[in-house]
């Protein structure tokens, strides 16, 4: 090994003692402090931590720092010194590539942006005008779990534009909103996009603290099992250990979760183990090696238990408990008119079972929780009684920085931990590398806060993947039996459904996750006729919980595939067998709530329907690709190659002629021409598939959010809420709400959320209710400081209220005006203070059961999707996807692009490449690169129409998207399948191998 190190490293030489076995990302990150270099798997998989190496663009997790002696890294950091001279005119101190995905809207959560802007860069280098497919080649191994790839790809071409020519960048063209008013509805940079490409967003794993410590959770590792005996002496006595705790020293409730509290803080000796991811002890060491090394001389004996690995076998009779209380968590029940009366009244009675695996969030950013003890001394001299006396007072509490979706239920499941009033616990909510509804438990919140407290010193939980991969909540696994009956015309008049769903080890949302299921199950149609019935089970699989869709991914993919089936049956068009059948304003959900409006289903299917047949007339008949046209394998799902977007230019496809499909009407069981009858493997095919989702949390929970909106003396606005960003974009629509109430641009108003001692409570971010309630709590206690302001300027200038006018930035009062600035101090002059809090309560709902509204919104969904089939080796490729969603109002017709293409890319890795695979109770996904999340290459056409059909409540009519636009996916690139080869896909992921065995079968190959 050298005696030094010699790296320039942005510009700026470096002489650096060599550490063995230290990779270049943790020389940058731990020893530079340049931490725009993130880190989301260690394992050379994601690609977040890409840097330069003298040009070429390395993962620098893997990259041994002893290689980079001599060479010249590029960081993110180091980006904009590179940007060429004279510089395309554009936004300061921005290299273009960092320009334009701010301003394409590339940029979520961030997390990714480094790598993905570093990648970028390399590619521009050496290849200063690239095609799409270059472009997605380079990045191929770079991912984005928000899935901005289109953003991504659109922003590379702009940037290389601009660096070519030398003029500013190429802006997207992104409609605003049919409902726009002076701030919202336009199309809005994010405030927090510039830090996300420039290195300084700040995520938890990025502080460091004075005399930190490092945490290491000894994990049961078995999934079902007694915990005998516990020795930790070993661990103690280990050299650089401050602190091994067990559930001995948990000071207050052994228990947490979100809702029930039945997951032990750390199982204590005599206890049930529940699953592989429960916490037996935790360490607390001067390194994050030495914290491994003692974890991992800890001791265990366990009585191993029999294991209950999913939830139809849970709810067997003779099956051990795994909780005092059973193993049923809830049995759900929706009940609508006689659904025995509906069977005997249909026509056609199908019924049919779906599968859906468990499913992993992948946020690129791993968990991190850091605990910062804050002691303060105060003392108080008191007046001479028998003798004077000072009395000294000590406060200690507890500041937690992490990245969490409920901050003020951290603080409460934390404070109940250690046995303190809450005022004690402080949770500094950090930026959120993607959250998904996997950041709403916690995970190493209570633990840090045990060892800081112990130990009087900051302490950092870092999970690393496999940890992730292991202990966080995922999407319940589910098996859905769908019966339905309809008339021959088409009118369906009765849904039966049967759910089972694993909630795993412990609660978590399980009970609400699955009541979302359960009352979506007979999908957005109006049907007489309902009956549902769902059981959530205790399993020894990892808790489930929230995630995108909340549920009703699962039960949309099952009567989404039951509607398409039906049609079949019928032989009426799918389109068509959705019109007949679609909510509409005056119908009556499954639980008894009449929809009076912002019911936007029917336009959503019809523009849908509408751009699908610009490209084929004729959707779901088969389309045969000329074998001799067709590019052989490229792109498919495990393919050597990616689908590319601009392929269709390239490959003519040839559409099937009458023998094999009738073009007067519809006629399914004519799609599958035998395979000699076609000239091709190839083929390709339209689905359809619809969705709703409710906004808020429904079922008679109380619903609020608080935002306080104070005025500064400069004249700038800041807006405060706990709601937590996870790079959806909250922050920006609570900064163009503020400026539209305040007549104020954007930029003059701040944003800060996630803190419970400095934020209103937001309540937890989930359910799509974020836009609705906080936008409304921020719009409205925006107006209450508008009041106040219309009060002090009538009494100034002795003026009606009715004259103050906001405009521009400026209060005017009949003929006088003062600028923001001045009116803060005037309000201070008078003894007020230039700020107000709201508290918004959410129209009132009703618990299922009880009919009425159950929930105050619903945001409607459809999308289609086109695939190609390989009938040989039955791989699949989409290749485009249109997507409709009624969000009521698209506040920032930007962000909600960005929530559109993440939505459908997770949709599609649910459908066709995600599988979170257990074994018995042991978790065989356990590194990213065992879990398939879509990556660039996979990404479809995708075009968005946002249908606005505006909502009484909401903030400006908006209602919620963040789930809608992931929901239908599935169901319609499995119904494609089906269109396209005549294989009905019932359990997910699609399996190829079962698509090509069915055909071979079939067709007697
Ligand atoms: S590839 Fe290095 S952190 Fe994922
Ligand atoms: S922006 Fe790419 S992972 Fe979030």
């Amino acid at each position: 090994m050298n005696i030094q190190l010699f790296l320039t490293v942005n510009g700026i030489k470096n002489t650096l003692e060599p550490i063995p076995g230290e990779t270049l990302s943790t020389l940058l990150r731990e020893r530079l402090r340049l931490t725009g270099t993130k880190i989301g798997c260690d394992e050379a998989e994601c690609g977040a931590c890409t840097v330069l190496v003298d040009g070429e663009p390395v993962d620098s997790c893997i990259y041994p720092a002893e290689r980079a002696d001599g060479k010249t890294i590029v960081t993110i950091e180091g980006l904009a010194a590179l940007t060429p001279n004279p510089s395309p005119a554009g936004r300061g101190g921005l290299h273009p590539l960092q320009e334009v995905f701010v301003e394409h809207g590339a940029v979520q959560c961030g997390f990714c942006i480094p790598g993905q802007i570093m990648t970028a860069y390399a590619l521009l280098e050496r290849n200063p005008n690239p095609t799409r497919d270059e472009i997605r080649f380079a990045l191929k191994d770079t991912l984005c779990r928000c899935a901005g790839y289109p953003a991504i790809e659109n922003s590379i071409l702009a940037a290389a534009e601009s660096l070519r020519t030398g003029e500013s960048v190429r802006k997207p063209k992104i409609p605003d909103s049919i409902h726009v008013h002076k701030s919202v509805g336009h199309t809005h940079l994010r405030p927090d996009g510039v830090e996300k490409v420039n290195g300084k967003a700040i995520y938890t794993d990025d502080l460091v603290f004075d005399g930190m410590l490092y945490a290491k959770v000894r994990r049961a590792m078995v999934p079902h099992a007694f915990l005998k005996s516990l020795d930790i002496s070993k661990a103690k006595v280990l050299k650089g250990v401050v602190a091994v705790l067990t559930a001995d020293d948990i000071p207050g409730e052994h228990n947490h979760g979100l809702v029930i509290y039945d997951w032990p803080v750390m199982v204590g000796v005599g206890e049930r183990v529940r699953y592989v991811g429960d916490a037996i002890a935790i360490v607390a060491a001067e390194t994050q090696q030495i914290a491994e090394q003692a974890s991992a001389l800890i001791e265990a004996e366990f009585d191993l238990q029999p294991v209950i690995t999913n939830p139809v076998q849970a709810r067997q009779e003779g099956i051990p408990q795994i909780h005092e209380k059973g193993n049923l968590l809830k049995h759900i029940k929706v009940r609508k008119g006689d659904v025995e009366q509906g069977f005997a009244e249909s026509d056609v009675i199908l019924e049919h079972t779906f599968h859906t695996p468990i499913y992993e969030h992948a946020f690129i950013e791993p968990e991190c929780s850091i605990a910062v003890p804050q002691v303060t001394v105060t003392s108080a001299k008191h007046p001479r009684s028998e003798a004077e006396r000072e009395e000294v007072t000590v406060t200690s509490r507890m500041e937690i920085y992490v990245g969490s979706q409920i901050p003020y239920q951290d603080r409460t499941q934390v404070a109940r931990a250690m046995g303190w009033d809450e005022s004690r616990v402080r949770i500094v909510g950090q930026l959120m590398g993607g959250g998904f509804g996997g950041k709403e438990d916690v995970m190493g919140q209570i633990h840090v806060a045990m060892l800081a407290n112990v130990t009087q010193r900051p302490v950092k939980l870092l999970f690393d993947r496999h940890e992730s991969l292991l202990v966080h909540p995922k999407r319940h696994a589910t098996q859905i039996r769908v019966k339905i009956g309809a008339k021959k015309n088409g009118r369906i008049v009765a849904c039966e459904s049967e759910l089972y769903g694993d909630t795993g080890a412990y609660a978590s949302l399980g009970e609400k996750v699955m009541t979302r299921a359960t009352t979506h199950s007979a999908g957005p149609y109006d049907i007489e006729h309902v009956r549902a019935d769902c059981y959530a089970m205790y399993t020894n699989n990892p808790p489930a919980g929230a995630f995108r869709g909340f549920g009703v991914t699962q039960s949309a993919f099952a009567v989404e595939s039951m509607m398409d089936m039906l049609a079949e049956t019928l032989n009426i068009e799918p389109v068509e067998l959705r019109r007949m059948n679609a909510l509409h304003v005056g119908s009556i959900t499954n639980t008894g709530q009449l929809l009076r409006e912002s019911v936007g289903l029917m336009e959503c299917i019809d523009r849908v329907d509408a751009e699908m047949r610009k490209h084929n007339p004729h959707p779901f008949k088969p389309v045969v690709v000329s074998s001799a046209l067709s590019g052989a394998t490229a792109g498919r799902v495990g393919g050597a190659r990616p689908p590319y977007r601009d392929q269709g230019s390239e490959v003519e496809a040839q559409v099937a002629d009458d023998t094999r499909a009738s073009s007067a009407g519809f006629d399914a069981k004519r799609l599958n021409p035998p395979l000699s009858a076609t000239d091709g493997h190839l083929v390709r095919a339209w689905g359809f598939a619809a969705g709703y989702k409710n906004t808020g949390l429904g079922g008679g929970a109380p619903d609020k959010a608080g935002a306080e909106v104070e005025l500064y003396d400069n004249g700038t606005f800041e807006v405060r809420s706990s709601s937590a960003e996870m790079g959806q974009g909250l922050v920006s629509v609570m900064q163009m709400i503020v400026a539209e109430e305040m007549a104020v641009p954007p930029a003059q108003v701040r944003v800060l959320v996630m803190d419970t001692d400095l934020t209103p409570n937001g309540g937890p971010t989930t359910a799509s209710r974020q836009t609705y309630v906080t936008g409304n709590a921020s719009r409205y206690a925006a107006k209450t400081l508008r009041d106040a302001i219309t009060a002090t300027m009538a009494e100034k200038y002795d003026v009606k209220p009715e004259q103050i006018r906001f405009e521009n930035g400026i209060v005017h009062a009949n003929g006088y005006s003062m600028t923001y600035a001045e009116v803060a101090k005037e309000m201070k002059s008078m003894g007020q203070q230039p700020r107000a809090v709201y508290e918004y309560e959410a129209p009132k709902t009703q618990p299922l059961g009880t009919g009425g509204d159950m929930h105050f919104a619903f945001s409607f969904g459809v999308q289609a999707a086109e695939v190609e089939v390989n009938k040989l080796t039955g791989e699949v490729r989409v290749l485009k996807v249109i997507s409709a969603n009624d969000v009521g109002m698209a506040v920032n017709p930007l962000g909600l692009q960005g929530q559109v293409e993440g939505g459908v890319m997770m949709g599609l890795g649910n459908a066709l490449t995600e599988e979170f695979i257990m074994d018995n109770g042991y978790v065989v996904t356990d590194h990213l690169a065992r879990y398939r999340i879509p990556g660039i290459m996979l990404t479809p056409e995708i075009t968005s129409i946002i249908v606005e059909h505006p909502t009484a409540e909401g903030p400006y009519g908006a209602k919620g998207v963040g789930e809608i636009c992931s929901i239908p996916t599935t169901p319609a690139i499995t119904n494609a399948i089906y269109n396209a080869v005549g294989v009905r896909v019932d359990k997910l992921p699609v399996d190829q191998e079962m698509i090509a065995r069915e055909i071979w079968e079939r067709e007697g190959l």
